[in-house]
């Protein structure tokens, strides 16, 4: 007998079932079956629900340290968990940055005593192949470029190639320039390399990548966050300006909409939120600091597209659950036997105003506010574990990814 079966509507692999019994025992899903079958604790889903992998999100800004009043590591994985998102991934431009295997060490324990959700840390950019040995060492799970380093581009090449280590990069010049970062980036890409483009933005900076996918024998990666997606620059009143301000910015309606179609074109990887909290009155001075929360917003806003009938629902899985996870070497983002039971209960029937005063992130603002969204987060088990059930139901719990690396049973 399991300890606990899910019953009701579920998406498994890439289809979506009326009636599944998804079966867990301890933190791994044990059986997926068709119909209400088994026995012993059963959750029923009701109509309109609807039960999904939770998500991985491999692009956040958690702050704490000396920048707590934005965010800390403790609310930042609350709202993780508030938005059916159970895995993040760290950026380390925190203050201390992460830019150092001590930095790495101290920050991981952090994330040990405080995160609700499974965490992996990003590490700075890094002059030594020793630096970059050791943090692997420690389990960073790639090495994060910022504009400022992208004029040594070369350098960190060559210890990713000598280390291993994954690169990430933030690809825009210092004027703020993305197709240029973006061209200049794919010219010294080599085979054998494997880059991630964070938070792309522009069309033009896509079919770049489109293009040289075809002639390097390199693996190169995408994200796309939800803002780049879901918003453009056209139409901004003057408070939604500085609220949605962000780098890189947001760009033109048709830059939107191709970026938005690369998920289904395959040619975005990966769906992350760049959640990037701010204090209100940092938001609110010339120039506004750039980036806003988006853990709490990400998974019910493009389930809501996909509800609306603009995206494929195993589409968004595939971006926000499934790839992110395989990236980080994690048995998650699938319903799946042996797959941790990191799952998300979502009320697909009820219409609903996002508003961000109910965040459980320290920002309470969104460029979303207001939006009539159809997806709600209901429940959320992290590795099993009834975590949210619209109210945080842990104090903590959250482990290092390293700890779960490819678990089956
Ligand atoms: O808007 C942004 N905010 N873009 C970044 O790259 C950094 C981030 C932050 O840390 O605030
Ligand atoms: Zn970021």
């Amino acid at each position: 007998m399991a300890d606990l079966r899910i019953v009701g509507r579920a998406l498994v692999g890439d289809r979506l079932l009326d009636e599944v019994t998804v079966e867990v025992d301890g933190d791994l899903i044990s059986s997926v079956s068709v119909g209400d079958v088994g026995s012993g604790p059963r959750l029923l889903l009701s109509r309109g629900q609807l039960l999904l992998p939770s998500a991985t999100d491999i692009h956040v800004h958690l702050r704490d340290w000396e920048q707590a009043y934005k965010e800390d590591v403790f609310t930042g994985t609350s709202a993780a968990v508030a938005g059916g998102v159970t895995t993040v991934a760290e950026m380390p431009n925190t203050l201390p940055p992460i830019k150092s295997p001590s930095a790495l060490k101290e920050r991981l324990e952090l994330l040990a005593a405080r995160a609700i959700a499974d965490y992996a840390v990003h590490v700075g950019a890094l002059d030594s192949v020793k630096d970059a040995v050791e943090a692997l060492e420690l389990g960073a799970c790639g090495m994060k470029l910022y504009p400022a380093d992208l004029e040594r581009l070369e350098d960190y090449l060559r210890v990713s190639r000598q280390s291993g280590m994954r690169l990430v990069v933030h690809a825009e010049l210092r004027g703020g320039d993305e197709q240029e970062a973006v061209r200049m980036i794919l010219s010294r890409i080599a085979a054998g390399d494997d880059v991630r483009l964070a938070h792309v933005s522009m069309a033009e900076s896509l079919r770049m990548v489109e293009l040289a996918r075809g002639e390097l024998a390199a693996r190169i990666t995408v994200e796309a966050a939800p803002h780049h997606m879901l918003l453009s620059r056209e139409a901004l009143d003057e408070e939604s300006k500085k609220i949605s301000a962000v780098r890189p910015p947001l760009a033109s309606e048709a830059d939107r909409r191709y970026i938005f179609s690369g998920l289904d074109g395959c040619s975005v990887d990966f769906i992350a939120s760049d959640h990037a909290p701010h204090a209100l009155d940092e938001k609110m001075s010339d120039p506004p600091a750039p980036g806003f929360p988006g853990l709490e917003v990400t998974y019910p806003l493009m389930l809501t597209e996909w509800l609306e009938g603009r995206l494929g629902i195993s589409t968004l899985v595939k971006k926000f659950c499934r790839a992110p996870a395989e990236y980080l070497g994690i048995r998650k983002g699938e319903i799946r036997k042996g797959f941790y039971a990191d799952l998300v209960v979502f009320d697909t029937k009820t219409i609903w105003r996002l508003s961000a005063k109910d965040f459980l992130s320290k920002a309470k603002y969104t460029p979303f506010e207001g939006r009539m969204l159809s997806a709600k987060v209901v429940s959320v088990f992290r590795r099993g574990e009834l975590v949210y059930d619209g109210e945080l139901l842990v104090k903590g719990g959250g482990v290092h990814v390293r700890e779960l690396g490819q678990k089956t049973r």
